[in-house]
């Protein structure tokens, strides 16, 4: 048989393209040289090996110096990413039929995780800014509205920092929640490096919250799929997280995964630490550098916005004037052999961790300043890429298992959405199902579509179809 998958990557191996993606080891040992050992480490169960479905032994060892590592109560480690972690988390703080508060640009592992575990969702609306075009965090006040109008709500689910790495008042946020009596779960899968330094935004496990979600594959050096569910507090049923960690996590998981958990949080807590304030010291001036570049602005925030509480400048966000996002993405891909982490309309998002070396940062420097230097300026309109709000016709997970039909998306206005249009990057959904398809949505998709922007949830060799209600 032909080996597609592996002649791909081995091309991408010799290639050496620079990495500002996840994962956060940046193709990058730490600690142990993985090369020759990961055969034989990818084991079972055996003798001594431990189980991570019912932990008493290495496991637990493990798990419980990851706790004191990261600072929390307790620590499970996840082999199916932060998507995994998140399921888990919600299950263990609700009950069927539950209303949780979420905010409406969660990541679709959230979505998936109210459909599995049969949750109503109430939203919670981040801030749009129109001057720079993104949106930032979220006003704990409208959290605090949010509970005092619904009483019903069991739990609030934030996302902090977002992908944009815009952190909210997540202390305030914990407050809130808690003088309201409820449980606050963050999913902090960009933020597992934050416990690490000092000069870092402050990690939701810092501000008190209850269960907080890493994807340590995406900021510290651990394999893709590795995350840890972390209990910060005893509001937190440990038996019932237990039990819903078993009915989520598959029978067979990865011992490499579980060790590469390991090996990521024992790296921090030694040399990996000091690593990252250097890493933290430098990014700052490559900041500085770039922000000399006639053309080039990189966001470093906003006085007028208040609901910009700190930023995590390991996610350097940055444009180029006149060109869009895309255009500059994939000129660094195709010219300067540098891959990002997403681009959209207006920006690039170059997400660095502890692992990149210097010369990473320098060559995406050059590489802007040529762009900036070279480059004609486009097409460039000041569009709204702000998301619009849909009308709820039905219950989400009502209308995710109602009886369907495949139309063309230019039939749709008007009727219900039988599935999730998430554009990628960045992976929220922008219809949901049981929502309606609006005039202005539709617009939204269209523009998003013409932009290059991968969109997930359209049907048709030309994703020119959708699944709605029957
Ligand atoms: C905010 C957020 N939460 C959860 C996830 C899912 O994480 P994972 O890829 O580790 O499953 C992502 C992935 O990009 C994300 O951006």
């Amino acid at each position: 048989m032909k080996t597609p998958v592996l002649d791909a990557l081995k091309k991408l191996m010799e290639d050496k393209p620079t990495s500002f993606h996840v994962p956060g080891h940046k193709g990058r040992n730490s600690l142990i040289e993985w090369g020759k050992l990961i055969p034989q480490l990818d084991i079972t169960e055996l003798e001594g090996t431990d189980n991570l479905l019912d932990p008493r032994g290495i496991i637990k060892e493990s798990q419980d110096l990851a706790a004191k590592a990261f600072g929390a109560r307790a620590s499970f480690y996840g082999v199916n990413g932060s998507t995994g972690s998140n399921y888990v988390a919600m299950a263990a703080i609700t009950e069927p039929g539950d209303k949780v508060l979420i905010q409406r640009n969660s990541h679709k592992s959230i979505y998936n995780g109210l459909i599995l575990n049969r949750l109503k969702p109430v939203y919670l609306y981040p801030n749009y800014n129109e001057k720079f075009h993104l949106l930032t965090g979220i006003d704990p006040k409208e959290v605090e509205r949010k509970l005092k109008e619904d009483p019903d709500i069991k739990a609030v689910i934030i996302t902090n920092p977002n992908y944009y790495g815009i952190c909210s008042d997540i202390e305030e946020i914990t407050r809130i929640v808690h003088k309201y009596g409820r449980l606050l779960m963050v999913d902090e899968a960009h933020g597992a490096h934050l416990v690490f330094s000092d000069k870092s935004a402050k990690s939701a496990l810092e501000a008190g919250a209850d269960l907080v979600i890493h994807s340590t594959h995406k900021t510290l050096p651990s394999f893709t799929q590795t995350s840890i569910l972390h209990v910060g507090s005893h509001r937190v049923d440990l038996n019932k997280l237990r039990d819903r960690y078993s009915l989520f996590t598959t029978t067979s998981p990865s011992y490499l995964f579980t060790l590469s958990n390991e090996i990521a949080t024992a790296y921090m807590v030694g040399e990996g630490r000091e690593r990252l304030a250097k890493t933290l010291d430098h990014i700052q001036d490559v900041i500085e550098e770039l922000k000399q570049i006639p053309r080039v602005s990189v966001f470093t925030g906003d006085d007028e916005d208040k609901t910009i509480h700190d930023l995590d400048i390991t996610k350097i966000l940055f444009k180029i004037g006149g060109l869009t996002g895309s255009r500059v993405d994939r000129l660094l891909a195709e010219k300067y052999n540098i891959r990002l982490e997403m681009a959209d309309y207006y920006y690039c998002l170059a997400l660095s961790s502890l692992m990149n070396e210097k010369e990473d940062f320098e060559k995406l420097i050059l590489a802007i300043k040529d762009i900036a230097k070279n480059e004609p300026y486009g097409d460039l309109n000041m569009v709204s890429v702000n998301m619009p709000n849909p009308k709820i016709r039905m219950d989400l997970v009502d209308a995710y298992y109602a009886k369907k039909e495949i139309i063309d998306l230019k039939d749709s206005i008007g009727r219900i959405s039988g599935s999730f249009i998430i554009p990628y990057p960045p992976g929220i959904p922008l219809l949901a199902a049981g929502e309606e398809m609006t005039e202005e949505l539709y617009e939204h998709i269209i523009f998003l579509r013409e932009n290059n922007i991968e969109i997930v949830g359209l049907m048709g060799y030309n994703k020119d179809q959708i699944v709605v209600i029957e």
